[in-house]
């Protein structure tokens, strides 16, 4: 077995297995960043965070600081929050509406379309000094997906339709369950450490094996709530779902429904009164994509991985997730929930109480995932030496369909992650 490999990945001798240095070595870490994420699509803000000209947000994204925003003009942006002065962040607010981006050190401030606009005490400076050559600077690459924006550092990097491959379905699926074809982020936001590589979150996100071990208090909850959560006779897990390989990294679970969906499945625990509201979206989703893809988009659940970082978890209620590296052993979670721009606000309560209690960090899921993955990364951390592979073999003799408790689509971000570890930078195409 090769020792310094980070996966072993042989399909003849049905093995798979992960180097758990890569959950733990700094040096690692580093290289991700260039390799990984600074050669990937990045998940940066939904459309509907900047509604209107002048919006901004700021966040990080692939490590960098920025703004995004829409300026005056309508057009979305996206600079990286640094002055071109000496350094300092232009805007320090997390949300607002602005004209101008005012650079606190000295004074120098930017229009919303980036150009740099006025510079106190301009007249000491050369005859040399180019204003319109000091704009903020923007990532190279910026696109869009049905609302859903991002970034690539890498200037090269395949178009991004092209890149989300067949994620692009999983989107759709989430963006029909809007009549209007408009989803809004839900204002308010959930954000926490985990004390874990970022990686186990990936992994963590659509792991649907864990589900009867590690959420029992959940499950519990459920069926005390007159929700059927029995597991047939003879099999392990439920066969209610399955596992795919989309493309490039990207991968998803697919579920049958067996709890609550806002959009289009009442249970108990969503009271009565959000009922006639539930069944009358069904109807409108029968009216206006047939019976099927209605049946598909309201009674399937999917957790979506679009590679590297972004979760898209279409469940008891639709969860934008997205992760960074902090160190190679903690990560900073932030979690948005989105629905249907003009849903009821019964709907609309049902959905935000599931982004609540079952993904919120003070949920009856989220801290026992939390749990998990801490005791992973103390485990591996500490034993990496003696104990230096992980297992991840599920399903891998099957030909065909793989179920969701299988693990084909988490050794599709694990290959795709490998690939860019290990390819040969100085062969591709725009090298040098
Ligand atoms: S660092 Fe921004 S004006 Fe000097
Ligand atoms: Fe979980």
């Amino acid at each position: 077995m090769m020792r310094d490999a980070f996966i072993v990945d042989d399909a003849a001798g049905r093995d798979f297995r992960l180097n758990r240095r890569v959950l733990v070595e700094p040096a690692i870490l580093e290289a991700e960043r260039k390799r990984v994420f600074d050669r990937s699509w990045i998940y940066v803000g939904h459309e509907s965070e900047i509604p209107d000209p002048g919006d901004f947000v700021t966040r990080k994204v692939a490590g960098r600081p920025v703004i995004f925003c829409r300026d005056s003009a309508g057009s979305v942006r996206l600079f990286l929050n640094t002055c071109r002065h000496r350094g300092a962040r232009v805007c320090r607010e997390r949300r607002g509406n602005s004209n101008r981006f005012y650079c606190f050190y000295h004074g120098w401030s930017y229009a919303n379309d980036g150009s740099l606009a006025a510079v106190p005490g301009a007249d000491a400076y050369p005859d040399t000094f180019d204003r319109s050559l000091l704009g903020l600077m923007a990532p190279p690459r910026l696109d869009s997906y049905r609302g859903f924006w991002f970034a690539s550092f890498d200037k090269a990097i395949c178009e991004l339709h092209a890149y989300l491959a067949g994620a692009r379905d999983y989107i759709d699926l989430v963006v029909e369950q809007s009549a209007s074809g408009s989803l809004t982020v839900v204002s308010g936001v959930q954000e926490y450490d985990i004390r874990a590589n970022w990686k186990l979150l990936v992994e963590n996100s659509f792991d649907d094996y864990h589900l009867h071990s590690t959420h029992s208090t959940w499950l519990e909850y459920m069926k005390d709530s007159g929700v059927d959560v029995t597991v047939p006779k003879g099999l392990l897990l439920p066969k209610r779902g399955v596992g795919k390989d989309l493309g490039n990294g990207h991968a998803v679970i697919d579920n049958l429904n067996f709890r609550g969906r806002p959009v289009a499945a009442w249970i108990p625990v969503y009271g009565d009164e959000a009922k006639p509201a539930i069944t009358a979206a069904k109807t409108e989703l029968v009216a206006r994509l047939g019976p099927e893809r209605a049946e598909r988009v309201a009674n399937t659940n999917r957790n979506l991985l679009v590679f590297p970082n972004l979760m898209i978890n279409d469940g008891s209620s639709v969860t934008i997730r997205t992760f960074w590296p902090a160190t190679a052993d903690r990560m900073e979670v932030t979690a948005w929930a989105v629905g249907p721009v003009e849903e009821s606000p019964v709907m609309r309560k049902v959905r935000l109480d599931s982004f609540l209690t079952f993904y919120g960090p003070g949920g009856l899921a989220t801290p026992d995932d939390v749990e998990a993955l801490e005791q992973v990364q103390e485990g591996v951390g500490a034993t990496v030496d003696e104990v230096p592979w992980s297992v991840m073999t599920r399903g891998i003799s099957k030909a065909g369909e793989q179920l969701n408790s299988d693990e084909l689509h988490l050794r599709t971000f694990w290959r795709r992650w490998n690939a860019l570890m290990t390819e040969d930078a100085a062969a591709r195409p725009d090298a040098g």
